[in-house]
């Protein structure tokens, strides 16, 4: 069986790598790993492949940025002549970034069977692209592999077949249990263990306009008082906040993306997460941190009703009060989600080659 998997962006990588360990452990196949150029600065790419002991990318196809109209398009042409190359038997793809729906795109129109790997996820909110990337992938790929039960809910109500969904289980926890152990907080930093908050932001909806960027930005120089501020900084917000020219507070730590290990350390390490990542709900949940998440809504529920998961909108005077609430001892314990054990690359391999699947069901 000759599987070709599809990364481009950096929550790409850490589910990958779980998928492809998965189907090592069966033998016989023969992966190839494409790399769509989505991200390419060394921080957002190489380190992951160091990190996690990715294989190297059999194609590279420099796509890099653009709008998403050139991003998908970019895809989309050069990944139809790397499938034509391979011709591979599945098709696997990630998550909901323009690289997974570019990748899916084609291989529906060329009749080659795909897999996407979290799906059903759903914000119900389009002005999110990730969810208009979720709801077209999910229409396009045979095979369904979800991480959460109400994953399946979503999909029946959108009209997928449930013999093409399988509850497989979270392939970010398994990296997440895997890495766990060299978990590092980067030396530059001089916070304690427990006394800080680890920052990330980058969904356009808060950083790309500059009244809710500052907004944003003002509210952790406020935590900051109570509370150092570690904030590895996306490069689509690195720009924005130079554009602004904010001053941040010596307490508010602003770093560079940090690596994969680096980022674990942090989280786990933290008072609180605030983010409004979807990796971080997730991770931030299996490590029993408090997690604040800057924004509206979550296509991952789970992280809110089982995890450690608070959704605190956009209202940045909240989110200074719920961090007073967790620094009281109040933030969520929460408990982890069935199936994010560590073993959901290897449900997948069963699933991929015919074995017995976990069923919507179980
Ligand atoms: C993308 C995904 C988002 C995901 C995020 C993970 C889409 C629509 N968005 O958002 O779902 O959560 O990745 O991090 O697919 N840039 C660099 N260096 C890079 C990559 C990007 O400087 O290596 C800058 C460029 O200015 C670029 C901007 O970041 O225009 C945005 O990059 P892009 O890949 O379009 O979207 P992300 O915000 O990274
Ligand atoms: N991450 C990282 N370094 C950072 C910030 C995040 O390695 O500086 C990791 C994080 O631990 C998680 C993944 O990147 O595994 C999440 O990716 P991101 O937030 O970029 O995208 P999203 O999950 O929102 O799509």
């Amino acid at each position: 069986m000759r599987i070709v998997h599809v990364v481009g962006a950096r929550p790409n990588f850490m589910k990958a790598a779980a998928v492809m360990r998965g189907l090592e452990s069966f033998g016989a196949c023969q992966q190839f790993l494409v790399h769509t150029g989505q991200h390419y600065d060394p921080l957002l790419s190489d380190i992951f492949f160091e990190q996690l002991g990715l294989q190297s990318p059999d194609v590279s196809l420099g796509v890099g940025s653009g709008t998403h109209a050139e991003q998908t398009a970019g895809v989309m042409i050069q990944f139809e002549q790397a499938v034509d190359k391979i011709a591979p038997d599945w098709v696997v793809v990630y998550g909901d970034v323009n690289s997974t729906v570019a990748a899916a795109l084609v291989c529906a129109k060329k009749q080659i069977r795909v897999a996407h790997v979290e799906a059903g996820l759903r914000s119900f909110d389009r002005a999110m692209p990730e969810e208009i990337n979720r709801i077209v992938t999910d229409q396009l790929s045979d095979l369904l592999l979800t991480t959460a039960a109400d994953a399946a809910d979503n999909l029946t109500r959108e009209g997928v077949a449930p013999e093409r969904i399988h509850f497989v289980g979270n392939v970010m926890i398994d990296t997440l249990l895997r890495m766990a152990p060299m978990a590092a907080r980067p030396t530059s930093i001089d916070v304690e263990c427990g006394k800080y908050g680890f920052v990330t932001l980058h969904r356009p909806s808060n950083v790309d306009s500059p009244e809710m960027l500052s907004k944003l930005l003002c509210a952790l120089n406020a935590i900051a008082d109570d509370l150092p501020i570690v904030f590895s900084v996306h490069p689509r917000t690195s720009g924005r906040i130079r554009d602004l020219g904010f001053a941040f507070k010596n307490s508010v730590n602003v770093i560079p993306p940090v690596g994969y290990v680096e980022s674990l350390a942090l989280q786990k390490d933290a008072a609180v997460v605030i983010t409004d990542s979807g990796g971080l709900q997730e991770e931030s949940t299996a490590l029993g941190v408090p997690c604040l998440t800057m924004r509206e809504n979550t296509e991952r529920p789970i992280t809110c009703s089982e995890g450690t998961n608070t959704l605190v909108g956009t209202d940045c005077d909240r989110l200074v009060s719920e961090v007073r609430e967790v620094l009281a001892g109040r933030g969520k314990k929460g408990r982890i989600p069935l199936y994010w054990d560590g073993k959901a690359g290897e449900r997948i391999a069963h699933v991929l080659f015919g074995a017995q699947g976990v069923r919507v069901s179980a």
